[in-house]
């Protein structure tokens, strides 16, 4: 039996596809309610979905041998686990916006930064060498500056809708992002046929 968490939400609907798509039996988690575990209907495996961290946290501790997450939940909790496949979906970009009439990088001095990645955003100002405070912020991050509790904000920009509705302006752009696989380490010992098997199988979906 492998587990597989799949983080729910934004990527939920096109991981689902390329698990039908790669041929496992998901019907019941296309039409999944408000249940949280699913059996799949041909093979020895079982999905929980889960929030982003939550995936990480699952597979760190092995209670899923698998996860579907994003990069930027890894890049800003993960650590112990092996990412094995990038499935070209979810992609976005990690963003540092502020107003218009703001430039945080001729500021001399401590700026403050909303976000609801305080890792990533520490370690892109430490590498300019910046004295930054982070505020977390848990959603609608665009709404820090409005309110001025932060000079800018660092966030992921899919369409670049909110910050334009929000009259914010991207000055830098940290890095691309998109959903990977990752795999717990010791499941990947004890269960390779099992696990790279699946592995294949979703890499060929994902290519055709
Ligand atoms: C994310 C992100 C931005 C928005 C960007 O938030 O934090 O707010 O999506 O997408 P866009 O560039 O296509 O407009 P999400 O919708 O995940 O909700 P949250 O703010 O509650 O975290």
């Amino acid at each position: 039996m492998i587990s597989i968490a799949l983080t729910k939400g934004r990527i939920e609907k096109d991981a689902v596809k390329i698990f039908e798509k790669a041929g496992f039996g998901i019907d019941e988690l296309k039409s999944k309610g408000r249940k949280l575990v699913f059996n799949d209907s041909k093979e020895e495996i079982k999905y929980f979905l889960v929030k982003a961290n939550d995936a990480v946290t699952y597979v760190e501790h092995g209670v899923a041998d698998m996860a579907i997450v994003g990069k930027d939940t890894l890049l800003e909790k993960g650590e112990n686990y092996y990412e094995v496949l990038d499935l070209g979906i979810g992609k976005c970009k990690f963003i540092v916006a502020t107003l218009p009439n703001v430039n945080i990088f001729n500021r001399i001095g401590h700026i403050k930064i909303g976000s609801k990645y305080p890792n990533v955003s520490k370690r892109y100002f430490e590498g300019k060498g910046m004295d930054v405070e982070v505020i977390k912020i848990e959603g609608s991050v665009e709404l820090a500056p409005i309110l001025g509790i932060s000079e800018g904000i660092v966030d992921i920009m899919e369409t670049g809708t909110t910050l334009k509705e929000n009259g914010l302006i991207v000055v830098d752009e940290i890095c691309d992002i998109s959903s990977r696989v990752i795999v717990n380490k010791s499941s990947f010992k004890l269960k390779r046929n099992e696990i790279n098997e699946v592995i294949d199988r979703i890499r060929m979906a994902c290519n055709n």
